[in-house]
């Protein structure tokens, strides 16, 4: 006997068949959104609409579009945040300290569950700090450890000590300071006082030049050998250019050779190198930077800077991403230094990635084989 079927069995096995030429079809065209990754949409120009994210928010905060990689680094985060899915607000606050502050805070009001802050001040954001900490927002700092606030969850930079002892064994190589008498004459300059990263690259830098400053083999003329005689407000290329002017014209009228200039970064490194031009030709002083900036690279390879420090942006936006799912998933966030970086709140959990020396030789190799730029961004 057959048993009769049921209406509701003749359901379900109409339901059964429609479900499975569903998949089938779908299965036949191919899904076009396959994950967070459309592979025909280009990421970098962040035009693109997803349309599924994976419902979580995330805060971008870059101190400036004025130097090229802030500009690199808020690219590279957002697309690498994109391809996961996280709806992004990446906003530049145009070195303008509460503008930082407001784009903060209307962050947090639109829902930002972690955020990503590159310093300008970061005494200037304590507020908003203070109301993301209430709201429950993770902090991470970028690049720029924020001091004095008990908000800040974790710290995502490169080794910035290294970056200031590349520099400066970067100075004793080149004048071959080990072997050779000297006296030699040098100026020093770094970046911003607002910057507390000026104290890991001018410090770093001068533990490995202050014992020749001390023996005479290396002499300051103009004698500004403090960090606050050689802050460079802003990281300003301006700033920089005329205080190198002043010194060649205070110091350097009579005839004194100058052989290298300490600078912290590339923007600082570009005035200076402006200042020289004037009065160099051949013998060009030394000259170190960071951040290997597209000028910066024109200036190594035309023999008006020595050196960089390639901070590869991207790497540092893949780590924070990463750091981001984790906090987002609930899982262990990856860091590998436990121990060096306090605020004056307390030890910060910082994940470190390498800085890389950069020069006229191998600067092709690191740059453009790696796809960062390409050769003509340097014609
Ligand atoms: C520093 C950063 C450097 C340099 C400088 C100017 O904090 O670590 O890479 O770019 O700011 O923006």
């Amino acid at each position: 006997m057959i048993k009769k079927l049921s209406i509701s069995h003749i359901k379900y096995f109409i339901c059964l068949f429609l479900s499975a030429f569903v998949v089938i079809v779908l299965s036949a065209c191919g899904s076009d959104f396959d994950g967070y990754v459309d592979e025909n949409v280009d990421y970098t120009n962040n035009t693109f609409t997803v349309e599924e994210t994976n419902g979580h928010k995330i805060g971008v905060s870059m101190p400036t579009k004025d130097l090229q990689r802030w500009v690199q680094d808020g690219e590279n985060m957002k697309s690498q945040l994109h391809n996961f899915g996280y709806t992004v607000d990446l906003l530049y606050a145009n070195n303008d300290k509460n503008l930082q502050n407001e784009q903060i805070k209307s962050m947090i009001d639109s829902g930002c569950e972690v955020l990503v802050i590159g310093a300008i001040d970061g005494s200037a954001i304590a507020e908003s700090l203070e109301t993301a900490k209430k709201a429950g927002v993770v902090v991470i700092a970028y690049d720029r450890l924020i001091m004095g606030s008990d908000a800040i969850n974790y710290y995502a930079t490169f080794d910035n000590q290294l970056v200031g002892t590349l520099q400066g064994q970067y100075i004793v190589d080149a004048l071959d300071l080990k072997n050779t008498q000297g006296p030699y004459h040098i100026e020093l300059f770094t970046g911003s006082s607002d910057d507390n990263n000026c104290n890991f690259f001018f410090g770093g830098a001068l533990e490995v030049l202050q014992p020749y400053i001390n023996t005479g083999k290396l002499i300051v003329t103009s004698g500004q050998t403090t960090k606050e005689q050689c802050y460079t407000q802003g990281w300003s290329t301006d700033i920089a250019r005329e205080r190198m002017e002043n010194i060649l014209k205070t110091y350097y009228a009579d005839g004194t050779k100058l052989d290298a200039v300490l600078s912290s970064n590339d923007s600082v490194a570009l005035g200076i190198a402006e200042a020289l031009s004037a009065q160099y030709n051949g013998d060009f002083p030394l000259l170190t930077g960071q951040d290997c900036d597209i000028n910066a690279v024109k200036n190594i390879i035309n023999g008006k800077q020595s050196m960089s420090i390639f901070k590869d942006t991207r790497n540092l936006a893949a780590k924070v991403v990463e750091m981001i799912d984790a906090i987002i998933s609930d899982e262990t966030v990856p860091i590998n230094d436990t121990t060096t970086y306090n605020n004056g709140t307390g030890i910060i959990p910082t994940l470190l990635c390498d800085p890389v020396f950069a020069d006229k030789n191998n600067y092709k190799e690191i740059l453009v084989d790696s796809g960062y730029y390409t050769e003509d961004q340097f014609k």
